[in-house]
């Protein structure tokens, strides 16, 4: 019997302000993955939405090299697949469309060749694989994810987010590669300001489980990453401002950026035209999309098992 299946991976914003490396928050746009067992037929892959034309086609795809590391390591190679993808997740702007992709290759091999990984484990293959667990997490579980430590040492946990809280995300019209707004980092920060920022992640944590919307404004104010990366991100500052200007709770650079995150009480209060403005102030154009928090992570659908020949 040829396997048949959907999943539905969520975008995710990391860091969300002071948590660098280790806060994360799911959120309701969505890499949707369809795929198909076609025995014989090889591997063809269709992609459309966000990044089309720019996703390689072959198995460079990031989507199949997640699923290959699975294969691999069961010792399984399927005769044909078909993997359709429809991405609605911009590339490259800080919103894990990376971590989307790696999570949905990493569970359809898992499905694909019968092997049981647990969500732990999961996690750490997709951490060693995608390289940033404070998208890999909330992409997976959905919801407001705290994320210490790596590999053996990695521990996490996921908490439910006020029910409230959405999201505005203004996405200008440039993209940036994590790996050059981490370049930008510095190899040491003062004492003052990693205590500064440890206090700030302990409030913004405490807040969102406690549904304390109004601590968040001062709560995500960062000083370790968002200040070496405003060079990179021009009118970074000002969307902030013009975010928070126009009543939004709290503002920051989403991930390593350069889209901007500002979170609303219910309904947006003007933020986004805000964002927007401040952008194109600068010259840069730019979107924005007000958000619900994606709260069940990634979801598998099954489309029930079609008939065909059991040659692989
Ligand atoms: N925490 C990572 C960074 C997220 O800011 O570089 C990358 O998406």
């Amino acid at each position: 019997m040829a396997k048949q299946f959907r999943i539905r991976a969520p975008a995710s914003s990391a860091n969300l302000g002071p948590g660098f490396d280790c806060l994360g928050l799911g959120l309701s746009l969505y890499q949707r993955l369809e795929v198909c067992e076609r025995p014989e037929r090889g591997l063809e892959i269709r992609f459309s939405g966000e990044g089309a034309g720019r996703v390689p086609l072959d198995e460079s795809n990031r989507i199949y090299q997640a699923m290959e590391r699975i294969f691999k390591a069961a010792g399984f190679r399927p005769s044909g697949l078909l993997l359709e993808s429809h991405n609605e997740i911009p590339l490259a702007c800080g919103l894990g469309s990376s971590a989307a992709a790696t999570m949905s290759g990493l569970v359809a091999g898992m499905l694909l060749c019968g092997r049981e990984l647990d969500e732990g484990s999961l996690l750490k293959l997709g951490n060693e694989e995608e390289g940033h667990a404070d998208n890999v997490a909330p992409c997976m579980l959905g919801g407001f994810t705290v994320i210490s430590g790596a590999g053996e040492e990695m521990e996490y946990l996921r908490l439910d987010p006020p029910s409230r809280l959405r999201a505005v995300v203004a996405v200008p019209d440039f993209s940036l590669p994590t790996r050059q707004a981490r370049e930008v980092l510095p190899r040491n920060v003062t004492f003052q300001d990693a205590v500064a920022n440890q206090g700030r992640v302990a409030l913004l944590t405490a807040a969102l489980a406690r549904n304390r919307l109004e601590l968040l404004r001062s709560a995500m104010v960062d000083c370790l990453h968002q200040p070496y990366r405003s060079g990179l991100v021009p009118g970074l500052e000002e969307v902030c401002r013009a975010a928070l200007g126009a009543g939004a709770l709290g503002a920051a650079l989403s991930g390593a950026g350069p889209a901007v995150l500002a979170f609303v009480d219910g309904e947006d209060c003007g933020a986004g035209a805000a964002m927007e403005e401040a952008w194109s102030r600068k010259g840069i154009k730019s979107r924005s999309l007000i958000l619900p928090l994606d709260r069940s992570g990634l979801e598998v659908e099954f489309a029930g098992e079609k008939d065909g020949d059991e040659t692989n």
